[in-house]
């Protein structure tokens, strides 16, 4: 029956026995012609749309580009939903379930007749927990992202996605923005489909993904709803099928290579502090060695070229029309590993041989840059043994030296409730602590780690303060703002026995985090702590608990790390 008979596919669809039977039968229940079971290549179309995650609500649409694509190309598309999530809505916290949706991923892929996938992504955690399910199958694998929404406009200016909020917010809590207004903003940040417009996490991991290699050229930027993004949809089905007829699979792309280019654009991008804990987890899937220092390191003198919100002032339809992704590579160079192969089957640096930008102020010039060294700091001591983070990009220059009291919240319903206390014992030189926001104390390690800054403290017009906390932080947030710190207050970490008064030393150029209380009165606080039980809630959050694994390698479920393969399992009658 078939041309092919060692695609992964004809195991369920080459043979003439029951199961073949059943196999073809219940894709004819849906139109699908005999002939379609020749043995072409089968593509999954792993689809992440939902309502419930309003970033992605166009990728039905997009799907139909990429289903047509494959058509052209000889092979059948086959598109599945897996669960989504919208950063928008979702709560405690997107990062609790990008784990959950990854095994979605793994196990759909698995169990099906597939031969290479085409994912669907655009909301922040979409693309990881995608990334990360495909890598442990490891079948060919191509991702389309959704791209960017439009720019969003209010009174003549910009309105970024995300930034805007905590700014406006921040007004509102000043007395210098009226409620209405805020509310009335709603609807000018985000106006079409597609991801934030700002370089936020979603932006930054579809910049990833693009140079990494392990989707087409000009992924990142093409807005949502530009045709173009439909003509790339396309090209992704086609080249998918492509994919299979080569064996070109996802961990042939993505190898250390790789992430050491992803490491190097996130610096020039002025990329998320959250591309740290998502490139950590996919490189685990596939084994790659990749450390939490490697951040760091391996950024070293890469400059901020994009001049975009929340590092700079432009937001990604400017980006796109300024050249994109392809314009940064050029621009950095020998700084990337150009021969690293793609999933075009040729290499980064032919991928964008030509993208030359046209002197947009967006994209700035090695020899020009926003900034010289920017990229993740990784910082250690006392309060962080196994580390935390820091982007300078996006901080007061001023306080990335700076000794100050702590100031501590035990747990995000400790700061709502006395942030804006006018009694709270505070000034500009107070160092804002957060317990409990890591990925077990939250749960979930929510995007908490921007601390609102008091009140009291903005109408008196201090617009940064140091913050340090085991949460991470938004893509499009900013500020003098350590995250990550590992390992995590309800891990036992140092973070826990810190006390009002305390005074912490942040020393970004020299990687430190100090807390100046000696080891004797730690080791004294710590007894006086006694010991914390794990909760036990049942469900999903119950096994996310116990298997959660620290930001500095992931914060994946221990035993999803690695690669378990695309063998084709039993049949089930
Ligand atoms: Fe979905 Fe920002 S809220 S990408």
């Amino acid at each position: 029956m078939s041309e092919n008979p060692t695609r992964r596919s004809q195991a369920w669809f080459g043979g003439t026995d029951k199961m073949g039977f059943f196999h073809r039968s219940g894709l004819k229940a849906m139109g699908v012609p005999d002939r379609m079971f020749d043995g072409r290549p089968v593509i999954g179309i792993c689809n992440t749309w939902s309502q419930l995650a309003p970033c992605n609500a166009h990728l039905r649409d997009l799907a139909e580009y990429v289903a047509r694509g494959v058509y052209e190309a000889g092979g059948l598309p086959l598109e599945f939903p897996v669960a989504s999530l919208g950063e928008t809505l979702m709560r405690p916290s997107t990062m609790m379930y990008r784990n959950l949706v990854s095994m979605d991923v793994e196990e759909t892929i698995r169990a099906n007749p597939l031969d290479g996938v085409v994912l669907l992504a655009g909301c922040d955690k979409t693309t990881p927990a995608l990334l990360m399910g495909a890598a442990s199958v490891d079948l060919p694998s191509i991702m389309l992202s959704g791209g960017p929404t439009l720019t969003g406009r209010r009174n003549g200016a910009q309105l970024p996605s995300g930034t805007g909020t905590y700014a406006m917010y921040d007004q509102v809590r000043a007395g210098t923005m009226s409620p209405e207004e805020f509310v009335g903003a709603e609807v000018c940040m985000w106006r079409s489909n597609g991801s934030c417009n700002t370089m936020g996490t979603a932006s930054t991991m579809a910049s990833l993904v693009e140079v990494m290699g392990l989707a087409l050229t000009g992924n990142a930027a093409i807005p949502a709803v530009d045709a173009r993004r439909r003509t790339l949809a396309h090209d992704t089905g086609r080249r998918a099928v492509e994919m299979v007829h080569e064996n070109l699979t996802l961990s042939t792309v993505l190898v250390r290579r790789a992430v050491e280019n992803a490491i190097r654009v996130n610096a020039a991008i002025g990329g998320s502090t959250n591309a740290v804990v998502h490139l950590l987890a996919v490189a685990g899937r596939v084994g790659i060695d990749l450390c939490l220092d490697d951040f760091d390191s391996i950024a070293t003198g890469v400059p901020l070229l994009v001049d975009l919100v929340p590092s700079g002032k432009y937001l990604m339809e400017d980006f796109f029309d300024a050249g994109g992704i392809p314009v940064v590579i050029n621009e950095l160079g020998e700084l990337l590993h150009r021969d690293a192969l793609t999933v075009t089957g040729r290499t980064l640096g032919e991928n964008v041989a030509g993208a030359t930008g046209w002197g947009s102020p967006v994209i700035r010039t090695v020899d020009d840059p926003l900034r010289e060294n920017a990229g993740i700091a990784v910082l250690r001591g006392n309060l962080a043994p196994d580390g935390a983070i820091i982007k300078p990009s996006a901080a007061t220059a001023e306080l990335l030296v700076h000794r100050g009291p702590a100031v501590v919240f035990e747990d995000i319903d400790d700061l709502h409730a006395r942030i804006d206390d006018p009694e709270l014992d505070v000034d500009a030189d107070s160092v804002l602590v957060l317990k409990g926001a890591g990925p077990k104390g939250y749960p979930g390690m929510p995007e908490m780690g921007n601390l609102p800054i008091p009140a009291k403290l903005l109408r008196a017009g201090v617009t940064d303060m140091v913050r340090i906390s085991d949460a991470r932080m938004s893509g499009t947030a900013f500020g003098a703002v350590v995250l990550h710190v590992a390992p995590e207050s309800a891990a036992g970490g140092p973070l826990a026995l810190v006390r009002d008064g305390d005074l912490i030393q942040l020393d970004v150029p020299a990687r430190r985090l100090h807390l100046e209380v000696d080891d004797t009165e730690l080791a004294r606080r710590r007894i006086d702590r006694g010991e914390q039980k794990t909760p036990e809630p049942g469900g999903y959050t119950q096994l996310y608990l116990q298997h959660v694994t620290q930001a500095d390698t992931g914060a994946d479920l221990d035993f999803l790390r690695g690669r378990r393969g695309s063998d084709v399992p039993r049949a089930s009658h």
